[in-house]
């Protein structure tokens, strides 16, 4: 394949994914996506914006650190501040780069930056130039280009070339683009920028009209050679372009766009599955690729096709994007090889777990279930991330009746010291919760509560998520059980003890209201 052929996948998951609503992640979070996004083969990873908080610098340092194939990057906006915190969080990576914005559309120009065209076409020029002292991999971004003079656009991305930049980014910031005009703006765009045939040109689409995917791949048609896209989509209001959508689109359309990815597709749903498991959002079962439903044929004529031929029904397979659902793994006689085989193939990586921890629960689960499948195993390596801390449960019991109140009691260890408590509550769950807010006299803001059933079947694992807010302080616990009250028990003692944990960090102490 000629070079012109490839296409580039820059993610920015750690970015502006996580610029969504319920969608922030930790340093070791982000550390863990981006070790994943590697595997995935990811030519970039975007892995945030150092400037805007001290979390973010941290978070773009050490996702530098940890990874070593693809560029890694930190956006900047046009000033000495931001584009000084992005070398320095980036320094350390073995491919770093600088990603530059600034907007470009008159609306913007005059109601958010008061400034003149002249004085940004200025401002991309110097800062371009200023990053590339110290970095030869420079992305240039004009913000809101789709709604940008298409010669202003064309002088803004020369003079950003001339000062060094490398990559020219077309955001389609507010997701208003249409397909035929976003082939044409890179059409244009590429021949009528001076130098522009020099330097890869890259989209940027969001998906207010469900257009992201679609203006990705006509700005490809055009002559973008880079697609800017986030895991399951996640990304600012309706979402950014969905990386396993794009990748597999530009795969099974080989025939018609011409091009293809570096991305090993078979990493797909293990990254999609760590990134909704980590920030605890679950996917739509229709989304396509990655949802649940994606590769299900339900409907009897269907069913007949497939098994038939699966060519009537199935335009890709389900192992291709490393699914492997429902498929009967391993049992209570498989030893530790078998497990560590099993997980290595899930693209988990053994480095990072406690693998004697994750067999040990392997074991029990083994016991209780009949039936282990990969979505199980995938639990039991995310549990494994669990904090330690202050607070362990120690036994619960829920008692639930049909008219009558329901209600709890619990034992909690809280700092070697064992506490009891009971309460009642609108629910199990609420019982739970109640209760164990009195056992270790914390008491922070629900904000969210999922629960996920892990393959079918009442034996099944249940994964609980839950959010939980102490003033500025927002964390997320995790819990898994086959009961799932346990399970929701278990996810809200772990959200206390992150609080704890991020409140150390913070210098604040959570809040007791006493046992
Ligand atoms: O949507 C956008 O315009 C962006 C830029 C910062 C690239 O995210
Ligand atoms: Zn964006």
């Amino acid at each position: 394949m000629k070079d012109k052929d490839w296409v580039r996948v820059f993610d920015t998951t750690l970015r502006d994914g996580e610029q969504s609503p319920g969608c922030t992640m930790n340093t070791e979070e982000k550390v863990a996506i981006a070790l994943q996004l590697e595997a995935l083969g990811v030519d970039v990873i975007e892995a945030g914006f150092a400037a805007a908080s001290l979390g973010d610098f941290e978070a773009v340092k050490n996702v530098s650190a940890a990874v070593r194939g693809p560029v890694v990057l930190s956006l900047a906006r046009t000033g000495e501040k931001d584009t000084d915190d992005a070398l320095r969080a980036v320094q350390g990576a073995a491919h770093p780069g600088i990603h530059v914005f600034i907007a470009t559309s008159d609306l913007h120009l005059e109601h958010k930056l008061g400034m003149s065209r002249a004085e940004v076409v200025d401002a991309a020029a110097w800062a371009v130039e200023r990053v590339k002292q110290h970095v030869d991999h420079v992305e240039f971004s004009a913000e809101d280009a789709s709604r940008s003079d298409r010669d202003y656009l064309c002088e803004v991305f020369a003079a950003a070339i001339a000062a060094g930049a490398t990559v020219c980014n077309v955001p389609d910031t507010t997701g208003y683009a249409v397909p035929e005009r976003t082939r044409e703006l890179f059409a244009f765009l590429g021949a009528n920028t001076e130098g522009g045939r020099d330097v890869v040109w890259s989209a940027h689409c969001h998906n207010d009209l469900g257009m992201a995917v679609a203006n990705t791949v006509a700005a490809v048609e055009g002559g973008a050679r880079q697609v800017e896209c986030t895991l399951n989509g996640i990304g600012e209001r309706a979402g950014n372009t969905s990386l396993e959508e794009v990748v597999m689109l530009l795969k099974t359309r080989a025939d018609h766009y011409g091009v293809d990815t570096r991305v090993n597709t078979e990493q797909i749903y293990p990254c999609s599955q760590l990134l909704a498991r980590t920030i605890g959002v679950t996917i739509s079962p229709t989304k396509p690729i990655v949802g649940d439903n994606a590769f299900a044929h339900e409907a009897g004529i269907h069913q007949d096709g497939v098994l038939k031929n699966k060519l009537t029904y199935e335009i890709m397979t389900p192992q291709s994007v490393g699914r492997v659902s429902n498929t009967l793994v391993l049992g209570k006689h498989s030893g530790r090889a078998a497990l560590a085989d099993r997980l290595k193939t899930l693209g988990v990586n053994l480095e990072h777990i406690d693998f004697s921890d994750v067999f040990v629960r392997f074991k029990a689960l083994a016991d209780k279930k009949k039936k282990v499948y990969d979505e199980d195993l995938y639990t039991l390596v995310a549990d494994d991330s669990e904090v330690e801390g202050a607070f362990e449960l120690k036994d619960l019991s829920v008692s639930s009746s049909l008219g009558g109140e329901p209600s709890a009691q619990l034992c909690v260890l809280v700092n070697g010291e064992l506490r009891s408590a009971d309460s009642g509550g609108d629910g199990a769950v609420d019982a739970c919760f109640a209760a164990i807010k009195k056992a270790t006299g914390l008491s922070p803001r629900l904000e969210s509560y999922q629960v996920k059933g892990i393959t079918g079947g009442t034996d099944a694992i249940g994964e609980v998520t839950c959010m939980v807010r102490q003033a500025d302080l927002v964390v997320r616990g995790h819990g898994s059980h086959t009961d799932i009250i346990m399970a929701s028990a278990l996810a809200f003692v772990d959200a206390l003890n992150r609080l704890q944990a991020a409140a150390r960090r913070a210098g604040t102490v959570p809040r007791e209201t006493g046992p």
